[in-house]
């Protein structure tokens, strides 16, 4: 499973890229609005620097929601560098959008996935990614990882090509359940993914084997 960072804070993507496992960025509106970015070109700047940064795919998303006006901002997005992915809701101009873009050799993420039906149709459109989003599932009551297992079922028996991107993932136990579950791909807060390194029993097995080292020096 690859491992990406979901947000557009760069002091945590270049935490995360430091650490050696990371394999690519997502972001969403609402990501770059926390940074403060404001308009078009500070956004353009602000994906190539991520760009610039990370080695691997980059999600960056259109603001539109006709058509035309995403296939046109997509356009844009994608000259930006040749890792940018561009991400699209899931609505019907968004498929529309997603079948130009693989037509024309644009990558895609697929965004605001919430059921097996909605996968079905970005794959069909062959969208590169599509972007389940576990944690607000979870948040409603409904199990966001048996999506996840449903959607990679699917894709598996039906020979579709579009990776599953695990998203809205909210601790470290999703991050363990979305590979368990067949998830190609898991976009992650730093927090989660540093919450993966944390066990008080490797805290205090260390804090014994560095006493015990200090004894024979
Ligand atoms: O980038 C999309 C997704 O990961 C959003 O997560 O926590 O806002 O539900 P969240």
């Amino acid at each position: 499973m690859k491992f990406f960072i979901d947000t557009a804070n760069l002091a945590q993507i270049q935490e995360a890229n430091d650490l050696g496992i990371l394999d690519g960025v997502t972001t969403n509106p609402s990501l770059m609005a926390k940074e403060g970015i404001k308009g078009h070109d500070a956004i353009m700047a602000h994906y190539k620097t991520i760009c610039e940064m990370v080695d691997g795919p980059v999600s960056a998303e259109v603001l539109s929601t006709s058509f035309a006006e995403i296939v046109e901002e997509g356009k844009k997005l994608a000259a930006i560098h040749p890792n940018i992915v561009v991400k699209v809701p899931m609505i019907k101009d968004g498929i529309k959008a997603i079948k130009w873009f693989t037509d024309n050799g644009i990558k895609t993420n697929c965004t605001l996935v919430f059921s097996a039906g909605q996968a079905i149709l970005a794959a069909k459109a062959g969208a590169t990614f599509v972007s389940p989003f576990i944690g607000r599932i979870d948040d409603s009551s409904w199990d966001g990882v048996q999506l996840i297992e449903q959607i990679v079922n699917i894709y598996n028996s039906q020979g579709y090509m579009t990776e599953v991107l695990a998203a809205s993932i909210r601790n470290p136990l999703h991050i363990v359940r979305c590979a368990e579950a067949g998830a190609d791909v898991c976009t992650c807060p730093l927090s989660s993914i540093l919450g993966l390194l944390k066990h008080p029993l490797t805290d205090l097995g260390l804090e014994q084997f560095l006493k015990d080292a200090k004894s024979m020096q």
